[in-house]
Protein backbone atom coordinates (compact mmCIF):
# COMPACT_ATOMS: atom_id res chain seq x y z
CA UNK A 1 0.00 0.00 0.00
CA UNK A 2 1.32 3.40 -0.86
CA UNK A 3 0.81 6.79 0.48
CA UNK A 4 1.84 10.03 -0.67
CA UNK A 5 -0.97 11.80 1.20
CA UNK A 6 0.34 15.11 3.23
CA UNK A 7 0.35 14.67 7.24
CA UNK A 8 -3.06 14.81 9.40
CA UNK A 9 -4.54 14.36 12.77
CA UNK A 10 -8.17 12.19 12.21
CA UNK A 11 -10.21 11.16 14.78
CA UNK A 12 -12.11 7.98 14.81
CA UNK A 13 -15.07 7.70 16.90
CA UNK A 14 -15.82 3.85 17.83
CA UNK A 15 -13.17 2.83 16.37
CA UNK A 16 -13.16 -0.40 18.71
CA UNK A 17 -16.04 -1.58 17.60
CA UNK A 18 -16.60 -4.18 14.60
CA UNK A 19 -16.28 -1.60 11.83
CA UNK A 20 -14.62 1.13 13.79
CA UNK A 21 -11.57 -1.70 14.56
CA UNK A 22 -10.71 -2.56 10.94
CA UNK A 23 -10.95 0.85 9.73
CA UNK A 24 -8.59 1.96 12.26
CA UNK A 25 -6.07 -0.88 11.30
CA UNK A 26 -6.28 0.43 7.96
CA UNK A 27 -5.95 3.67 8.02
CA UNK A 28 -3.13 3.38 10.95
CA UNK A 29 -0.75 0.90 8.80
CA UNK A 30 -1.94 2.58 5.19
CA UNK A 31 -1.35 6.15 6.74
CA UNK A 32 2.24 5.94 8.99
CA UNK A 33 2.31 9.96 8.64
CA UNK A 34 -1.05 10.48 9.95
CA UNK A 35 -2.06 10.77 13.85
CA UNK A 36 -5.18 8.36 14.33
CA UNK A 37 -7.25 9.04 17.54
CA UNK A 38 -9.37 6.66 18.67
CA UNK A 39 -12.26 7.78 20.79
CA UNK A 40 -14.24 4.91 22.40
CA UNK A 41 -16.76 4.55 25.41
CA UNK A 42 -15.75 0.74 25.49
CA UNK A 43 -19.40 -0.24 25.85
CA UNK A 44 -20.24 -3.95 25.54
CA UNK A 45 -19.79 -3.59 21.64
CA UNK A 46 -16.32 -1.99 22.31
CA UNK A 47 -13.24 -4.76 22.89
CA UNK A 48 -9.73 -3.54 22.57
CA UNK A 49 -8.85 -6.94 21.41
CA UNK A 50 -9.79 -5.92 18.12
CA UNK A 51 -6.64 -3.93 18.21
CA UNK A 52 -4.07 -5.32 19.68
CA UNK A 53 -2.10 -5.59 16.07
CA UNK A 54 -1.87 -1.95 16.23
CA UNK A 55 -2.33 -0.65 19.89
CA UNK A 56 1.64 -0.12 19.62
CA UNK A 57 2.24 1.47 16.56
CA UNK A 58 3.42 5.21 17.19
CA UNK A 59 0.73 7.16 15.25
CA UNK A 60 -1.97 5.56 17.11
CA UNK A 61 -3.87 6.38 20.10
CA UNK A 62 -6.36 5.69 22.24
CA UNK A 63 -8.86 7.39 24.57
CA UNK A 64 -11.19 6.06 26.47
CA UNK A 65 -14.41 8.63 26.47
CA UNK A 66 -17.99 9.08 25.57
CA UNK A 67 -18.93 11.22 23.28
CA UNK A 68 -22.11 12.60 24.95
CA UNK A 69 -19.51 14.03 26.89
CA UNK A 70 -19.23 17.24 26.17
CA UNK A 71 -16.77 17.98 28.69
CA UNK A 72 -14.09 15.52 27.72
CA UNK A 73 -15.04 15.97 24.01
CA UNK A 74 -14.08 19.77 24.60
CA UNK A 75 -10.65 18.84 26.40
CA UNK A 76 -9.85 16.15 23.43
CA UNK A 77 -10.18 19.13 21.15
CA UNK A 78 -8.24 21.31 22.91
CA UNK A 79 -5.04 19.19 22.67
CA UNK A 80 -5.53 17.74 18.99
CA UNK A 81 -5.73 20.11 16.25
CA UNK A 82 -7.89 17.60 13.94
CA UNK A 83 -8.75 17.75 10.36
CA UNK A 84 -10.85 14.93 9.97
CA UNK A 85 -13.36 12.68 11.83
CA UNK A 86 -14.54 9.26 10.76
CA UNK A 87 -17.95 8.80 13.00
CA UNK A 88 -18.24 5.26 13.53
CA UNK A 89 -19.38 5.80 17.68
CA UNK A 90 -23.19 4.50 17.70
CA UNK A 91 -24.87 2.14 19.72
CA UNK A 92 -25.91 -0.31 16.32
CA UNK A 93 -27.69 -3.48 17.29
CA UNK A 94 -31.84 -3.43 16.35
CA UNK A 95 -32.96 -5.66 18.33
CA UNK A 96 -30.96 -3.69 21.53
CA UNK A 97 -32.89 -0.37 20.26
CA UNK A 98 -36.39 -2.28 20.45
CA UNK A 99 -35.52 -3.14 24.25
CA UNK A 100 -33.95 0.57 25.11
CA UNK A 101 -34.57 3.05 23.05
CA UNK A 102 -33.34 6.12 24.78
CA UNK A 103 -29.86 4.52 24.66
CA UNK A 104 -29.93 4.95 21.14
CA UNK A 105 -31.08 8.75 21.29
CA UNK A 106 -28.14 9.37 23.45
CA UNK A 107 -25.60 8.18 21.48
CA UNK A 108 -26.69 8.63 18.08
CA UNK A 109 -28.37 11.69 18.22
CA UNK A 110 -26.97 13.59 21.35
CA UNK A 111 -23.30 11.96 20.55
CA UNK A 112 -23.04 13.10 16.89
CA UNK A 113 -24.62 16.51 17.90
CA UNK A 114 -21.95 17.19 20.71
CA UNK A 115 -19.10 16.28 17.90
CA UNK A 116 -20.37 18.34 15.41
CA UNK A 117 -20.70 21.09 17.85
CA UNK A 118 -17.30 20.29 18.49
CA UNK A 119 -16.20 20.53 14.91
CA UNK A 120 -18.20 23.58 14.16
CA UNK A 121 -16.16 25.42 17.23
CA UNK A 122 -12.79 23.53 16.30
CA UNK A 123 -13.39 24.54 12.41
CA UNK A 124 -15.55 27.39 11.66
CA UNK A 125 -12.46 29.72 10.92
CA UNK A 126 -11.05 28.15 8.26
CA UNK A 127 -12.97 25.08 6.93
CA UNK A 128 -10.38 24.37 4.40
CA UNK A 129 -9.01 20.70 3.44
CA UNK A 130 -11.30 19.35 6.67
CA UNK A 131 -14.12 16.92 6.65
CA UNK A 132 -16.56 15.43 8.88
CA UNK A 133 -17.09 11.77 7.94
CA UNK A 134 -20.48 10.22 8.71
CA UNK A 135 -20.94 7.05 8.63
CA UNK A 136 -24.62 5.41 8.06
CA UNK A 137 -26.86 2.67 7.64
CA UNK A 138 -29.06 1.39 4.72
CA UNK A 139 -31.40 0.91 7.19
CA UNK A 140 -32.54 4.47 7.31
CA UNK A 141 -34.53 4.08 3.94
CA UNK A 142 -36.35 1.20 5.65
CA UNK A 143 -38.01 -1.51 3.89
CA UNK A 144 -38.13 -2.40 0.42
CA UNK A 145 -40.83 -5.15 -1.49
CA UNK A 146 -39.68 -7.83 -3.21
CA UNK A 147 -38.02 -5.83 -6.21
CA UNK A 148 -35.93 -2.32 -6.41
CA UNK A 149 -33.19 -0.95 -4.58
CA UNK A 150 -31.82 1.59 -2.35
CA UNK A 151 -30.16 4.57 -4.34
CA UNK A 152 -28.97 8.24 -2.54
CA UNK A 153 -32.03 9.57 -3.06
CA UNK A 154 -34.54 6.91 -1.88
CA UNK A 155 -36.44 8.91 0.56
CA UNK A 156 -35.84 8.65 4.26
CA UNK A 157 -38.47 5.88 6.00
CA UNK A 158 -36.55 4.09 9.19
CA UNK A 159 -38.88 1.91 10.87
CA UNK A 160 -36.92 0.50 14.31
CA UNK A 161 -35.55 3.12 16.98
CA UNK A 162 -32.21 2.46 15.67
CA UNK A 163 -32.70 3.32 12.27
CA UNK A 164 -34.85 6.33 13.56
CA UNK A 165 -32.05 7.22 15.32
CA UNK A 166 -29.75 7.45 13.00
CA UNK A 167 -31.71 8.55 10.51
CA UNK A 168 -31.85 11.67 12.99
CA UNK A 169 -28.03 11.57 13.37
CA UNK A 170 -27.40 11.79 9.42
CA UNK A 171 -30.08 15.01 8.86
CA UNK A 172 -28.21 16.80 11.46
CA UNK A 173 -24.82 16.03 9.69
CA UNK A 174 -26.13 17.64 7.10
CA UNK A 175 -28.15 20.40 8.60
CA UNK A 176 -24.77 21.46 9.81
CA UNK A 177 -23.31 21.64 6.05
CA UNK A 178 -26.29 23.48 4.96
CA UNK A 179 -26.62 25.74 7.74
CA UNK A 180 -23.54 26.27 9.16
CA UNK A 181 -20.78 25.24 6.08
CA UNK A 182 -19.37 22.47 7.72
CA UNK A 183 -17.64 20.00 5.13
CA UNK A 184 -19.64 17.04 4.98
CA UNK A 185 -19.76 13.40 3.69
CA UNK A 186 -22.03 10.29 4.73
CA UNK A 187 -22.22 6.98 3.29
CA UNK A 188 -24.95 3.90 3.96
CA UNK A 189 -23.54 0.84 4.13
CA UNK A 190 -25.18 -2.55 4.22
CA UNK A 191 -24.87 -4.86 6.70
CA UNK A 192 -21.25 -5.96 7.00
CA UNK A 193 -19.69 -9.45 8.35
CA UNK A 194 -16.46 -10.71 8.74
CA UNK A 195 -13.84 -11.04 12.06
CA UNK A 196 -14.18 -9.01 15.26
CA UNK A 197 -18.00 -9.09 14.73
CA UNK A 198 -20.13 -9.11 17.92
CA UNK A 199 -21.58 -12.22 18.22
CA UNK A 200 -25.01 -10.75 18.86
CA UNK A 201 -25.34 -10.53 15.48
CA UNK A 202 -26.72 -13.02 12.82
CA UNK A 203 -23.90 -14.33 11.39
CA UNK A 204 -21.17 -14.66 14.20
CA UNK A 205 -24.24 -15.38 16.69
CA UNK A 206 -25.22 -18.35 14.24
CA UNK A 207 -21.51 -19.17 14.03
CA UNK A 208 -20.90 -19.48 17.95
CA UNK A 209 -23.99 -21.43 18.19
CA UNK A 210 -22.94 -23.86 15.48
CA UNK A 211 -19.58 -24.48 17.34
CA UNK A 212 -21.80 -25.06 20.44
CA UNK A 213 -24.57 -27.27 18.86
CA UNK A 214 -27.10 -24.75 20.25
CA UNK A 215 -30.03 -23.39 18.57
CA UNK A 216 -30.09 -21.42 15.76
CA UNK A 217 -33.01 -18.65 16.17
CA UNK A 218 -34.10 -17.57 12.63
CA UNK A 219 -36.79 -14.80 13.16
CA UNK A 220 -40.28 -15.39 11.46
CA UNK A 221 -40.33 -17.81 8.66
CA UNK A 222 -36.94 -16.43 7.75
CA UNK A 223 -37.58 -14.92 4.15
CA UNK A 224 -36.25 -11.51 5.27
CA UNK A 225 -33.29 -10.41 3.14
CA UNK A 226 -30.06 -8.77 3.61
CA UNK A 227 -27.60 -7.21 1.50
CA UNK A 228 -23.71 -8.58 2.99
CA UNK A 229 -20.61 -7.16 2.33
CA UNK A 230 -17.63 -8.15 3.78
CA UNK A 231 -16.33 -5.69 6.75
CA UNK A 232 -12.78 -5.09 5.21
CA UNK A 233 -14.36 -3.46 1.84
CA UNK A 234 -16.25 -1.36 3.86
CA UNK A 235 -13.20 -0.13 4.98
CA UNK A 236 -11.71 0.12 1.92
CA UNK A 237 -14.72 2.50 0.92
CA UNK A 238 -14.21 4.07 3.77
CA UNK A 239 -10.92 5.46 3.04
CA UNK A 240 -11.91 6.22 -0.27
CA UNK A 241 -15.15 7.98 0.83
CA UNK A 242 -12.72 10.01 2.88
CA UNK A 243 -10.37 10.98 0.38
CA UNK A 244 -12.05 11.38 -2.60
CA UNK A 245 -15.72 11.71 -1.84
CA UNK A 246 -17.42 15.02 -2.62
CA UNK A 247 -18.49 17.68 -0.10
CA UNK A 248 -22.05 16.91 1.22
CA UNK A 249 -22.86 13.99 -0.84
CA UNK A 250 -24.08 10.56 -0.19
CA UNK A 251 -22.51 7.02 -1.17
CA UNK A 252 -24.34 3.90 -0.73
CA UNK A 253 -22.12 0.92 -0.17
CA UNK A 254 -23.21 -2.51 -0.86
CA UNK A 255 -21.66 -5.71 -1.48
CA UNK A 256 -24.61 -6.79 -4.87
CA UNK A 257 -25.19 -9.72 -2.53
CA UNK A 258 -28.40 -10.54 -1.71
CA UNK A 259 -29.74 -13.44 0.54
CA UNK A 260 -32.67 -14.58 2.19
CA UNK A 261 -31.73 -15.26 5.58
CA UNK A 262 -32.97 -19.07 6.33
CA UNK A 263 -31.01 -19.21 2.30
CA UNK A 264 -27.36 -17.50 3.77
CA UNK A 265 -28.12 -19.84 7.56
CA UNK A 266 -28.15 -23.47 5.81
CA UNK A 267 -25.25 -22.02 3.29
CA UNK A 268 -23.52 -21.11 7.25
CA UNK A 269 -24.43 -24.62 8.32
CA UNK A 270 -22.80 -26.61 5.51
CA UNK A 271 -19.83 -24.81 5.35
CA UNK A 272 -19.47 -25.50 9.17
CA UNK A 273 -20.14 -28.73 9.11
CA UNK A 274 -17.77 -29.21 6.50
CA UNK A 275 -14.78 -27.31 8.60
CA UNK A 276 -16.14 -28.90 11.99
CA UNK A 277 -16.15 -32.69 9.85
CA UNK A 278 -19.29 -32.98 10.81
CA UNK A 279 -21.86 -35.04 9.18
CA UNK A 280 -23.94 -33.32 6.32
CA UNK A 281 -27.00 -31.38 7.60
CA UNK A 282 -26.18 -31.89 11.35
CA UNK A 283 -26.12 -28.01 11.78
CA UNK A 284 -29.09 -27.23 10.02
CA UNK A 285 -31.00 -29.74 11.98
CA UNK A 286 -30.28 -26.59 14.91
CA UNK A 287 -31.99 -24.25 13.08
CA UNK A 288 -35.17 -22.90 15.19
CA UNK A 289 -38.12 -20.72 13.95
CA UNK A 290 -38.53 -18.05 16.50
CA UNK A 291 -41.00 -15.32 17.54
CA UNK A 292 -40.62 -12.37 14.41
CA UNK A 293 -39.11 -9.30 15.08
CA UNK A 294 -41.31 -6.28 15.89
CA UNK A 295 -41.14 -4.03 13.19
CA UNK A 296 -39.21 -6.71 10.69
CA UNK A 297 -37.34 -4.81 7.67
CA UNK A 298 -38.56 -7.58 4.78
CA UNK A 299 -35.54 -6.44 2.65
CA UNK A 300 -32.77 -4.32 2.31
CA UNK A 301 -30.78 -4.51 -0.90
CA UNK A 302 -27.93 -1.27 -2.32
CA UNK A 303 -27.67 0.33 -5.33
CA UNK A 304 -23.85 0.56 -5.05
CA UNK A 305 -23.19 1.75 -8.62
CA UNK A 306 -22.42 5.65 -7.40
CA UNK A 307 -19.28 4.82 -5.29
CA UNK A 308 -18.54 2.33 -8.40
CA UNK A 309 -18.86 4.99 -11.51
CA UNK A 310 -17.54 7.78 -9.24
CA UNK A 311 -14.50 6.55 -6.90
CA UNK A 312 -14.20 3.21 -8.50
CA UNK A 313 -14.85 0.90 -5.63
CA UNK A 314 -16.46 -2.71 -5.85
CA UNK A 315 -15.79 -5.39 -3.40
CA UNK A 316 -12.66 -7.46 -3.52
CA UNK A 317 -13.86 -10.98 -2.29
CA UNK A 318 -16.85 -13.43 -3.13
CA UNK A 319 -19.24 -13.87 -0.75
CA UNK A 320 -17.69 -17.21 -0.46
CA UNK A 321 -14.32 -15.96 0.24
CA UNK A 322 -15.63 -13.28 3.08
CA UNK A 323 -17.77 -16.31 4.25
CA UNK A 324 -15.01 -18.67 4.48
CA UNK A 325 -12.51 -16.51 6.27
CA UNK A 326 -14.97 -15.36 8.77
CA UNK A 327 -15.68 -19.17 9.87
CA UNK A 328 -11.88 -19.62 9.66
CA UNK A 329 -11.22 -16.04 12.10
CA UNK A 330 -13.61 -17.55 14.52
CA UNK A 331 -12.82 -21.32 14.55
CA UNK A 332 -8.80 -19.81 15.41
CA UNK A 333 -10.44 -17.00 17.56
CA UNK A 334 -12.10 -18.90 20.16
CA UNK A 335 -10.60 -17.04 23.05
CA UNK A 336 -11.87 -13.85 21.50
CA UNK A 337 -15.32 -15.57 20.87
CA UNK A 338 -15.44 -16.76 24.59
CA UNK A 339 -14.29 -13.60 26.45
CA UNK A 340 -17.02 -11.66 24.74
CA UNK A 341 -19.53 -14.58 25.59
CA UNK A 342 -19.11 -14.48 28.74
CA UNK A 343 -21.03 -11.91 31.33
CA UNK A 344 -22.97 -9.32 30.09
CA UNK A 345 -23.64 -11.17 26.80
CA UNK A 346 -24.73 -14.03 28.84
CA UNK A 347 -27.52 -11.93 30.53
CA UNK A 348 -28.73 -10.75 27.32
CA UNK A 349 -28.97 -13.53 25.81
CA UNK A 350 -31.04 -15.21 28.55
CA UNK A 351 -33.32 -12.17 28.25
CA UNK A 352 -33.82 -11.82 24.30
CA UNK A 353 -33.68 -15.61 23.60
CA UNK A 354 -34.29 -18.27 26.52
P1 LIG B 1 -20.43 -1.79 17.08
O1 LIG B 1 -21.65 -1.79 17.95
O2 LIG B 1 -19.68 -3.06 16.86
O3 LIG B 1 -19.38 -0.73 17.64
C1 LIG B 1 -19.76 0.52 18.12
C2 LIG B 1 -18.58 1.11 18.89
O4 LIG B 1 -18.97 2.41 19.35
C3 LIG B 1 -18.16 0.28 20.10
O5 LIG B 1 -16.76 0.17 20.13
C4 LIG B 1 -18.68 1.10 21.27
O6 LIG B 1 -17.88 0.95 22.43
C5 LIG B 1 -18.61 2.51 20.72
N1 LIG B 1 -19.56 3.40 21.38
C6 LIG B 1 -20.88 3.17 21.62
N2 LIG B 1 -21.41 4.21 22.27
C7 LIG B 1 -20.42 5.12 22.43
C8 LIG B 1 -20.37 6.41 23.01
N3 LIG B 1 -21.44 6.97 23.58
N4 LIG B 1 -19.19 7.08 22.98
C9 LIG B 1 -18.10 6.52 22.40
N5 LIG B 1 -18.09 5.30 21.86
C10 LIG B 1 -19.25 4.61 21.86
O7 LIG B 1 -20.94 -1.16 15.71
P2 LIG B 1 -20.44 -1.45 14.22
O8 LIG B 1 -21.20 -2.59 13.68
O9 LIG B 1 -18.96 -1.47 14.19
O10 LIG B 1 -20.98 -0.14 13.50
C11 LIG B 1 -20.17 1.03 13.42
C12 LIG B 1 -20.94 2.12 12.68
O11 LIG B 1 -21.30 1.64 11.38
C13 LIG B 1 -22.25 2.50 13.36
O12 LIG B 1 -22.40 3.90 13.23
C14 LIG B 1 -23.31 1.76 12.57
O13 LIG B 1 -24.54 2.46 12.60
C15 LIG B 1 -22.70 1.76 11.19
N6 LIG B 1 -23.10 0.62 10.31
C16 LIG B 1 -22.98 -0.66 10.76
C17 LIG B 1 -23.32 -1.71 9.90
C18 LIG B 1 -23.18 -3.15 10.32
O14 LIG B 1 -23.57 -4.05 9.56
N7 LIG B 1 -22.62 -3.45 11.47
C19 LIG B 1 -23.78 -1.43 8.62
C20 LIG B 1 -23.89 -0.10 8.20
C21 LIG B 1 -23.52 0.93 9.06
P1 LIG C 1 -28.85 -8.47 12.38
O1 LIG C 1 -27.53 -9.17 12.26
O2 LIG C 1 -29.35 -8.13 13.75
O3 LIG C 1 -28.76 -7.17 11.46
P2 LIG C 1 -29.94 -6.11 11.02
O4 LIG C 1 -31.13 -6.33 11.82
O5 LIG C 1 -29.28 -4.81 11.32
O6 LIG C 1 -30.15 -6.35 9.55
O7 LIG C 1 -29.94 -9.37 11.66
C1 LIG C 1 -29.83 -9.73 10.30
C2 LIG C 1 -31.10 -10.46 9.91
O8 LIG C 1 -31.15 -11.69 10.65
C3 LIG C 1 -32.38 -9.70 10.28
O9 LIG C 1 -33.36 -9.94 9.28
C4 LIG C 1 -32.81 -10.34 11.59
C5 LIG C 1 -32.34 -11.77 11.45
N1 LIG C 1 -31.98 -12.44 12.73
C6 LIG C 1 -32.54 -13.69 13.04
O10 LIG C 1 -33.35 -14.26 12.27
N2 LIG C 1 -32.19 -14.27 14.23
C7 LIG C 1 -31.33 -13.68 15.10
O11 LIG C 1 -31.07 -14.25 16.19
C8 LIG C 1 -30.74 -12.42 14.75
C9 LIG C 1 -29.75 -11.73 15.67
C10 LIG C 1 -31.08 -11.84 13.54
Amino acid sequence: MQNQRPNKTILITGGAGFIGSHVVDFFVNKYPNYTIVNLDALTYAGNLENLKAVENKDNYTFIKGDITDEKLVNEIFSKYNFEGVIHLAAESHVDRSINDPLAFVKTNILGTMVLLQAFKALWQDNWEGKRFYHISTDEVYGSLGETGLFTETTPYNPNSPYSASKASSDHFVRAYGETYGLPYVISNCSNNYGPFHFPEKLIPLFINNIIEKRPLPVYGDGNYTRDWLYVIDHARAIDLVFHEGKNAETYNIGGFNEWKNIDLVKVLCDKMDEKLNRKKGESQELITYVKDRPGHDLRYAIDASKINKELGWKPSVTFEEGLSETIDWYLNNEEWLSNVTSGAYKKYYKEQYL
